[in-house]
């Protein structure tokens, strides 16, 4: 049921927060030691650098104090955090870190939807407030340089490590989420995955071609279900992959690029954490007002895609 039920108890964002990885890395940089160049990462993906180091837990945690201290919450009023991530610390118990650390004491779980996996995680935790959890924090980190092969010049120009959070509310009516969308292909799972200790396994040209087409896809139904068309959207909020891609799906979906929020040429592709970065980032550019309509949507390995329309500080209807 992708539309928000009327009278279902409904969800407010209340606090936000992004932080990068340690380093910067530029293209300069990679060019020392791969068979690339400044100009080809830039012209064929819009990055320019990106940043790398530290750990999911530690990115999870930074990104996630800010979120709450914005919200104005201490630690012992959230009811449940949902770690997205694709690069866990561990194969299991990243989720308990983060939760230990942030003095939380509540349940705490992972879920793994690749680069989708920040928006399958907004949707579930509109799904625990309907369950009767009153505020849930949901990160977005991954540390995609650990599983990147630093020699392969196809794939180490995009990935880097960032974190993003947010602290959701529940809130009497139907909340800010109208419409969302989760999907996936597992047909299409042999073009890009990642083996348990191994590295970024990439078709990049036709995870390109798919990419635009699943999230056009996405967005399309999640606006159906909202009422809404892209006219109606103020900010586009896109997973950070590539800036063709971005423009792309864009273009085919009738949004201007000044609609559209770009942090890939210093972020790179950052998985779990790009759309949570782009929002927080929108937010501190004052690019977001009440009553906006906000479109998330990503696309990810698996291959999974994801979207959500949110009218932002939630609907009055
Ligand atoms: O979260 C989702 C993750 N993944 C993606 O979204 C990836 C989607 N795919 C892409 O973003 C693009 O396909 C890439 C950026 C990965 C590649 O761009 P492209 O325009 O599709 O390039 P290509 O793979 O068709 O390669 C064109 C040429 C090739 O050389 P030849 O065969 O024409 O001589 C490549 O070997 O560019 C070469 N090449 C490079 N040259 C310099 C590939 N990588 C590089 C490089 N520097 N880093």
């Amino acid at each position: 049921m992708p539309a928000t039920r009327p009278g279902s108890i409904g969800g407010v964002i209340s606090g936000w927060g992004a932080t990068l990885g340690e380093r910067v890395v530029t293209n300069h940089d990679l060019a020392q030691t791969l068979d690339t160049s400044d100009e080809w990462i830039v012209t064929r993906t819009g990055i320019s650098e990106r940043r790398i180091g530290g750990t999911t837990a530690g990115l999870a945690c930074r990104a996630a104090s800010d979120a709450l201290s914005l919200a104005g919450l201490t630690p012992d009023r959230i009811d449940a955090l949902i770690l997205s991530t694709t690069t866990p610390d561990r194969q299991w118990g990243t989720a308990q870190i983060v939760q230990r650390e942030l003095g939380l004491q509540c349940g705490s779980f992972e879920v793994n939807a690749a680069c989708s996996g920040f928006v399958y995680s907004l949707v579930n935790a509109h799904g625990l407030l309907a369950m009767g959890a009153d505020r849930v924090l949901v990160i977005g980190a991954d540390t995609l340089s650990r599983i990147t092969d630093w020699n392969d010049r196809a794939t180490a120009p995009l990935f880097a490590d960032a974190a993003g959070a947010v602290v959701l509310e529940s809130t009497d009516g139907p909340g800010q989420l109208l419409g969302w969308d989760l999907d996936s292909d597992g047909s299409a799972s042999e073009l890009l995955w990642a083996d348990v200790g191994g590295t970024v396994n990439m078709e990049g040209k036709e995870v390109f071609r798919r990419a635009v087409r699943i999230m056009m896809d996405s967005a399309e139904k999640s606006m159906r279900h909202a009422g809404i068309t892209a006219d109606d959207l103020a900010l586009i909020v896109p997973h950070q992959a590539n800036i063709r891609i971005i423009t792309a799906a864009c273009e085919r979906l009738g949004v201007d690029m000044e609609r559209a929020a770009v942090t890939i040429d210093h972020t790179g592709n950052t998985s779990s954490a790009s759309i949570p970065v782009a929002l927080t980032e929108a937010l501190e550019a004052g690019r977001i007002a009440d009553g906006d309509n906000i479109l998330l949507v990503g696309f990810g390995g698996g291959m999974t895609a994801a979207s959500a329309v949110l009218r932002w500080g939630g609907a009055t209807s």
